[in-house]
């Protein structure tokens, strides 16, 4: 990647800029000062985060003239809930924050969603910086605005749109990253390639085998593509019409697997990986597409080592969970469905046809044994 690459978000009424750099969590201060005249600032953050990064991000945000108070949640999903919310804002409070203060969200999709829902919800919004530090917060989570948190019937219900000042990037952080986060990340990646285009998808292509080394150029190389294609979907598109509906590409398999399988016991990214193979190879029963196009994901998602889910069993079951998702309407499962690099529409498929699709994809994952 080259140096330094800035990409702009246009949303109604405002813009923002996603910086992807490799190195630049060093700059975080600064880069921060250009946005925000704040001085205080709550630096939220999981603990493993924490542990790894939490004292550079200070040290640059002190020397920049912030006033950081870091607030650390346990590291996991469990702490995309309401109650973390409430301490956010509790101890958003207790610090002292203003309306003239920020919050710097320092992780994953978690750290990004809840710390940006808190303050979304403090004094009614105060500024938000997004700094992801997993490949999925990179490529995906962090920009767009979307914050929110679980609650016990199930994930994301509640939330609100609060776009950040800034989106921070630095690939090089990726590199602690446990292979299983890597993974999750890696399948929204392909899934951008594929939303993208042909250039994007060839170069993704191209660099399988530096991705499956991990190397930091190729990383950075696949967070620049990936983000750059999420700021132009949201762009102007905030509260997903039409449009923003592509990144659900691979979504509708993944949800119903990571359902069926419990949530937790697969990673998304598998889950994802798993749905674009499946949509793929839909698109060319339903929407005429080559197969050849089905075959080159597969084989890239092979080249990056994200290997199919062989427990998948129950067709049925995955019906009724596609059937069941937000995202159906009424009851009528829809598929983002690709014909090639760069095309693709979102199209309702008869659930004969898919559970059909469904029976097959069991019998060719778990060999025939389900
Ligand atoms: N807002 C959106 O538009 C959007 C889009 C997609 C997903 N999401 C949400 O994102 C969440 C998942 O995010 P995630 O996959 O980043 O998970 P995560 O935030 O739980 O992070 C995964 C793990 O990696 C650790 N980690 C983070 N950065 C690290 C680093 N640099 N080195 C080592 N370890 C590190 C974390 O501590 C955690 O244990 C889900 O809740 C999902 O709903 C939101």
């Amino acid at each position: 990647m080259s140096r330094s690459s800035r990409i702009a978000v246009r949303v109604p009424g405002r813009s923002y800029d996603v910086l992807v750099e490799r190195g630049s969590l060093a700059r975080l201060g600064e880069e921060v000062r250009e946005v925000s005249p704040a001085r205080l600032c709550a630096l939220v953050t999981d603990e493993n985060v924490d542990a790894l990064l939490g004292l550079a991000a200070e040290a640059s945000l002190h020397a920049a003239g912030f006033e950081p108070v870091t607030v650390s949640v346990p590291a996991g999903e469990a702490s995309k809930s309401w109650a973390t919310a409430g301490r956010l804002v509790e101890e958003f409070s207790e610090a002292g924050l203003g309306r003239d203060s920020l919050v710097i969200a320092l992780g994953g999709g978690v750290v990004g969603d809840v710390a940006g829902f808190a303050a979304a919800a403090y004094l009614r919004g105060v500024p938000v910086v997004q700094v992801p530090t997993t490949l999925l917060a990179q490529a995906d989570s962090a920009i767009g605005g979307k914050t929110g948190v679980d609650l016990p019937r199930g994930k994301n219900l509640a939330g609100a749109f609060w776009q950040p000042l800034l989106v921070l990037s630095d690939p090089d952080v990726l590199a602690s990253l446990p292979e299983r986060e890597w993974f999750s990340g890696l399948a929204e990646v392909v899934k951008s390639a594929a939303l993208d285009g042909e250039a994007a998808f060839a170069a993704l292509e191209a660099d399988a085998p530096a991705l499956r080394a991990r190397e930091a150029e190729a990383t950075g190389r696949a967070v620049l593509m990936a983000a750059a294609l999420k700021a132009r979907v949201v762009s102007g598109d905030e509260r997903e019409a039409a449009d923003r509906e592509c990144l659900n590409y691979g979504h509708t398999l993944a949800h119903a697997i990571e359902r069926e399988l419990g949530y937790g016991t697969v990673t998304h990214g598998a889950a994802v990986a798993d749905g674009l193979r499946f949509a793929a190879r839909l698109a060319v029963e339903v929407a005429s597409a080559d197969p050849a196009w089905a075959d080159r994901q597969e084989a890239l998602l092979d080249a990056l080592g994200l290997t199919p889910i062989d427990d998948v069993r129950d067709p049925a079951a995955l019906l009724a969970a596609m059937k069941s998702d937000k995202k159906a309407r009424r009851g009528v499962v829809r598929f983002v469905l690709s014909s090639a690099p760069g095309s693709w529409v979102v199209a309702p498929v008869d659930d004969a046809v898919v559970a059909a699709a469904l029976t097959r994809w069991c019998e060719t994952t778990t060999g025939g044994d389900s």
